[in-house]
């Protein structure tokens, strides 16, 4: 199992402070350590963290998107570093960051594998406002109306944003663990058939008929690179308190780990992003547990098992 690692420390797609500390709190707490102790085949390179220049002159210059200037500088690296990490036959996890950097980490997944890729996007929120929707200008409700097609007359131009084609359907996209959607986003999701399965769906089915049938929707024919877009706030505001926009009612940590196992197990996982993590909010064991629940559902895509391993040693008499 051959991984990349990238840190995003980005908060400028929303407006809390420490979000940007993410990825060093999930290295901290041993990341690398437990994903290498999961089997003797890892294989696994930190890319440490992203920096980027701004171009100060793209300040304002799009009405309702807060720190574009940020934005469009950060962005386009993360992109740019995706695509050479998948291209050097890794999967590569991102570590955010809020949930702003996901336009780009699809971005680069896409130019990698020629646009055959789909998407699974975990989150309490649905992340599709334009700059003429969203109710607070913040880029991290905005980045699933940029990565797809359908969506693409419904901005304007977007200057310093050329590298960036919206060149996937949402066909190929699919939500799970929704229950915070803003009006415009709804309309949106019913408008273009967004499959999407909202919190009362994991009730109905399960969690784990939920992702089978996002993925059969998805890729039916089972050939597509999958990205896992993971906004932590997906889960249980009790199972993840620090993160900037916690909605109740949420995922377990079972269902945001079946959720990854799941997604392993088709041997198609490409990419992951897991965002939103802000060691900021809460006391420190909020935090702990947040950085906890991250790296659970981390380890599970990419193979730690929780049956445990077979081995191929007898019973020791
Ligand atoms: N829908 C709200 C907005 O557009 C909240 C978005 C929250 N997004 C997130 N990645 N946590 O501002
Ligand atoms: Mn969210
Ligand atoms: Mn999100
Ligand atoms: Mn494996």
């Amino acid at each position: 199992t051959k991984i990349g690692i990238l840190g995003v420390p980005f908060e400028k797609g929303q407006p809390k402070k420490g979000v940007s500390q993410g990825p060093d709190a999930i290295r901290k707490a041993k990341l690398v350590e437990q994903l290498s102790a999961i089997h003797d085949k890892m294989d696994i390179k930190d890319y440490g963290n992203i920096s980027y220049t701004v171009n100060k002159e793209l300040e304002a210059s799009v009405p309702n998107m807060k720190g574009y200037a940020e934005i469009v500088g950060c962005t386009h690296e993360v992109s740019k570093n995706v695509e050479k990490i998948i291209k050097e036959g890794r999967m590569c996890l991102t570590l955010g960051g809020d949930h702003s950097i996901a336009l780009a980490t699809v971005d680069g997944h896409i130019k990698a594998k020629d646009n055959e890729i789909c998407v699974l996007w975990v989150d309490a929120h649905a992340d599709c406002n334009t700059n003429k929707t969203t109710p607070t200008g913040n880029v991290h409700g905005m980045p699933m109306a940029l990565i797809p097609y359908e969506l693409a007359d419904y901005w304007p131009y977007l200057p310093g944003m050329d590298w960036h084609k919206p060149v996937m359907s949402i066909r190929n996209v699919a939500y799970i663990g929704l229950r915070s959607v803003d009006s415009y986003e709804r309309l949106i999701i019913e408008k273009l058939g967004v499959t999407a399965f909202f919190m009362a769906d994991v009730e109905n089915y399960g969690i784990s008929r939920v992702v089978e049938m996002a993925l059969d929707r998805i890729d039916p024919d089972k050939k597509r690179s999958l990205h896992v877009s993971y906004d932590i706030d997906a889960l249980d505001t009790l199972e993840a308190p620090s993160t900037g926009s916690a909605v109740r009612g949420g995922l377990t940590l079972r269902e945001g780990i079946q959720i990854m196992e799941i997604a392993h197990n088709t041997g198609r996982l490409g990419a992951m992003d897991l965002v939103e993590v802000n060691p900021s909010i809460g006391s420190e064991s909020d935090v702990k547990k947040t950085v906890e629940a991250a790296i659970h559902i981390i380890l599970a895509a990419f193979g730690y098992n929780r049956k445990g391993y077979k081995t191929q040693e007898p019973l020791p008499l």
